[in-house]
């Protein structure tokens, strides 16, 4: 009779890092014997890998261990393990609201995880550390993809933007060795991943605290120098620490996407100032005029926080302005959620709730339509595409992603995952547009991306 293998289901909120962790925390626990379950009735192990950024954040996670705390009822044996960044915000208020949780444990100490699921058979096993003091040794990986790859260049945070608890949560900027870092990426492409994304929370800070200068564009030329690596990206950059140096290295380096993420938070600079986010309005601009001069066809994205304390009519009307002159490609915007351990939350007038969400509603109709805008320019051009595999909405198409980080569906003919291919943009929204695969060999985006076909979609200004 076979002994049937433990089993684990994991569940990931939050951001890119902690998608991440949450592949190394399932490596781990598959170099264990554990078998991965898609459901949490089917898991001898329920893991929630957390985040705190803003508060439905942790009301969604109390929600969950809800439901856990009733299906534990039924099967006592269930072990549920909560980490990540509320976890080391919460340590204490996960034990008082949830005791029947087997294990918490933080950011810093991920390589604990199958020690701590031993010693909670005896009872709780709780274990917070307070900082990583060098850049933790590889783990095991159970990656989402065989064709993309996160790869972590630095942990941490040395900002104090005043809204924001990473800090707290992921303690001070530790870079990870240029070599390390090299070395991981060849075994990575070695396995068939053909795009990385790096990851840091200012990855222009990266290398600061190995040799005293910030070394991103120096990691960047030598990942490109990595045969059979396709795409490099990254996020994020801070606005503040992202330089010339980088822009060119973008520019030159034929395996770096031509897409930036760059935060902008907000377009007014007394606002800029209570963030402590140690640019200007006018700064920031200047370094998007920089990136569009240097990179032909470049895709800007940003972050955007409506209604941080104090912020007035005015002070939003600046961040509507400031949509309108960087013409972003997308922006992910944000109502302020006032977090414990950021001194933002100590700042007075607090905006009402309904004010926020007007004006929330305001910044995303204008930036929709310059999404919209961005994506019909590109109606008849061709553009190289990763197929990332059957479209969510529709599985009976495909999905992939541009240089630029577009979102495009498509009738699939068969196109495996993790392929490059070209394809013709026949459709536009505001977040995808719709495209048609077409023959030939697929195109050096970095030369020919943004070269019109005269054809479909497309007139010529001379015969019409
Ligand atoms: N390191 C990145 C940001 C990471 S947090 C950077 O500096 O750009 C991701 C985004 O969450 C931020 O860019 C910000 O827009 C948003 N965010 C962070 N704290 C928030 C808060 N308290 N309320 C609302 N949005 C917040
Ligand atoms: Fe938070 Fe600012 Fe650090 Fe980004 S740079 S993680 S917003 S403190
Ligand atoms: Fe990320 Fe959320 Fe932590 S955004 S760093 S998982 S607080």
């Amino acid at each position: 009779m076979s002994v049937q293998s433990p089993t684990y289901y994991i569940r990931t909120f939050g951001c890119q890092m902690n998608a991440h962790d949450s592949e190394r925390m399932a490596g781990m626990l598959e170099s264990e014997g554990y078998a991965r379950v898609e459901q949490p009735d089917d898991a001898s192990v329920v893991l929630f890998n957390t985040c705190c950024i803003r508060e439905n954040a942790d009301q969604k996670l109390y929600g969950n261990l809800g439901h856990m705390k009733a299906l534990k009822d039924t099967r006592p044996d269930l072990r549920i393990v909560v980490g990540g960044c509320l976890a080391q915000k919460d340590k204490d208020v996960i034990q008082r609201r949830a005791p029947y949780v087997d294990v918490v444990l933080g950011t810093h100490n991920l390589a604990s995880l199958p020690r701590l699921l031993r010693e909670s058979t005896a009872g709780p096993a709780f274990e917070i550390l307070e900082q990583t003091e060098v850049f933790p040794s590889a783990l095991p990986s159970r990656r989402m993809s065989s064709w993309h790859a996160w790869v972590s260049i630095s942990i941490g945070c040395n900002n104090s933007c005043t809204f924001c608890i990473v800090p707290a949560v992921r303690g001070r900027e530790v870079s990870r060795r240029l070599g390390d870092i090299v070395a991981e990426v060849e075994s990575l492409v070695a396995d068939g991943v053909v795009e990385v994304t790096l990851l840091g929370q200012n990855v222009n800070s990266y290398g600061r605290d190995l040799d005293g200068t910030p070394m991103f564009s120096k990691l960047l030329r030598a990942l490109d120098r990595v045969v059979g690596l396709e795409r490099i990206r990254f996020t994020s950059p801070h606005p503040k620490d992202f330089r010339a140096d980088s822009v060119a290295a973008m520019a030159e380096c034929a395996a770096v996407c031509e897409h930036i993420h760059l935060p902008a938070q907000s377009g007014s600079d007394s606002c800029l100032k209570r963030m402590k986010r140690a640019y200007t309005r006018s700064s920031y601009l200047e370094k998007v005029r920089m990136v569009r001069a240097a990179i032909p066809g470049v895709a800007i994205t940003t972050d955007i926080i409506v209604g941080f304390p104090g912020e007035t009519e005015a002070e939003f009307q600046d961040t509507l302005t400031l949509v309108e002159e960087a013409r972003y490609d997308q922006a992910f915007t944000f109502q302020y959620s006032p977090r414990p351990m950021t001194s933002a939350a100590d700042l007075p007038d607090h905006l009402p709730k309904e004010v926020v969400q007007e004006r929330f509603e305001r910044l995303i109709a204008l930036q929709n339509g310059f999404s919209l805008e961005s994506n019909r320019r590109m109606l008849g051009n061709t553009f190289e595409v990763l197929v990332e595999g059957p479209s969510k909405k529709d599985p009976s198409r495909a999905s992939g992603r541009t240089r630029t980080n577009k979102l495009v569906h498509f009738l699939d003919d068969g196109a495996t995952q993790g392929s490059l291919r070209t394809i013709r943009v026949i459709d536009a929204r505001p977040h995808h547009v719709e495209g048609e695969l077409v023959d030939g060999p697929r195109r050096d985006a970095k030369r020919s991306m943004s070269l019109p076909l005269v054809g479909a979609g497309t007139a010529c200004d001379a015969c019409g």
